[in-house]
């Protein structure tokens, strides 16, 4: 008897240890464990408190509700010999009831308040907060800093450290979702509609950001880079991005200008382009040696006539064992004449 009374307590014992072993090695105070994305900015900062707040609270009740189970699981257990008295036999416990009933309930309207509080405090944005448009579509991201002189920026976002930003998230096709983990939750991106999210990055570093929504073919590959760099860098870099789009509007037509527009308009998530860095996507056919097929492909179409068509109406010749994914860009003739000077060099 006591012996039993003995295992059941180390049991108890063991259970206890193992449970606290992983919560502690899991969330040490203050620091992340990998498995968790670093938080990076304030409004990261405020999902990652409440959710350590949440999971405390749900395992001190875990802990507390299993341990009282397997307890009287082993206590109360049947023995051999069976008892030759009834045990006395309880019929409810009003204390126990309505302590069991309000302290869960006192539990629930704290951490109701401290959500709600929360969720208000995500959607705050300070006058001073810079705007930024997120137009998604198959399959890339496109920037546009709207309060700094409409600078575009494709496939890569640089924000200023310490400074609050409104995304103003939409889509020109179908549904994406807008994310980079270590600054703020996902968001919808929807055609037809603005969807707001507000970041203050704190962290000068390097993210990547995704998109979290199966939108086609290409979804996988639709990837930016973020740059969270002091506002010096930042300046410069939206001086250098805005003479750059000057000087590649005004400069004639040319291969190199066409590279850039094939990276500015993000065709390596789609297609593979030799000598282009990440051009390696397998959406569409691949563009090595194009010059030599584009002739061929058509009867009575030069290379560079069926180029230009496949540029301005993608899906009227669709390649062989292809779906008609290609989506329509917006390119200005001298864009086109550029890309097809490019195209033409791959080989
Ligand atoms: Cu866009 Cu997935």
């Amino acid at each position: 008897m006591h012996g039993i009374r003995q295992g059941a307590r180390h049991t108890l014992a063991a259970f206890t240890a193992v449970v606290a072993a992983v919560l502690l090695g899991a969330s040490p105070a203050g620091a992340q464990p990998s498995w968790v994305g670093e938080p990076a900015s304030i409004q990261a900062r405020l999902q990652s408190d409440l959710f350590w707040l949440t999971l405390v609270l749900a395992a001190v009740v875990f802990i507390l509700v299993e341990s009282l189970i397997v307890y009287s699981a082993l206590r109360f257990r049947r023995r051999a010999p069976l008892p030759s008295i009834e045990p006395p036999q309880v019929h409810g416990n009003t204390r126990l009831e309505v302590m069991w009933a309000i302290v869960p309930a006192f539990i629930l309207i704290g951490l109701f308040a401290v959500s709600a509080r929360t969720m208000t405090a995500l959607q705050e944005a300070p006058p001073n907060a810079m705007r930024i448009g997120v137009t998604a579509r198959q399959f890339q991201f496109d920037f546009t800093y709207l309060d700094r002189g409409g600078v575009r920026s494709s496939g890569e976002l640089r924000l200023p450290v310490n400074q609050p930003v409104i995304f103003e998230i939409t889509s020109v096709d179908v549904i994406h979702s807008f994310w980079i983990p270590e600054l703020q939750g996902k968001l919808d991106a929807i055609p037809g509609r603005v969807n707001k999210l507000v970041v203050t990055p704190d962290v000068v570093r390097s993210y990547r950001g995704v998109c979290a929504e199966l939108c086609g073919a290409g979804h996988a590959n639709m990837l930016f880079r973020v740059e969270v760099v002091n506002e010096a860098d930042f300046n410069q870099w939206l001086e250098q991005t805005r003479s750059g789009a000057a000087a590649a509007a005004a400069a004639a037509p040319s291969a190199e200008g066409g590279q850039q527009v094939f990276t500015a308009k993000g065709c390596g998530a789609c297609h593979v382009a030799p000598g282009v860095p990440g051009a390696v996507g397998q959406v569409g056919p691949s563009l090595a040696g194009v010059a030599e097929r584009a002739g061929t492909r058509k009867p009575g179409t030069s290379a560079e006539d069926y180029l230009r068509e496949s540029l301005r109406q993608p899906n009227a010749f669709v390649v062989p064992g292809f779906s008609a994914a290609m989506p329509t860009l917006e390119l200005t003739d001298s864009e086109v004449q550029s890309l097809i000077a490019f195209l033409q060099t791959l080989r």
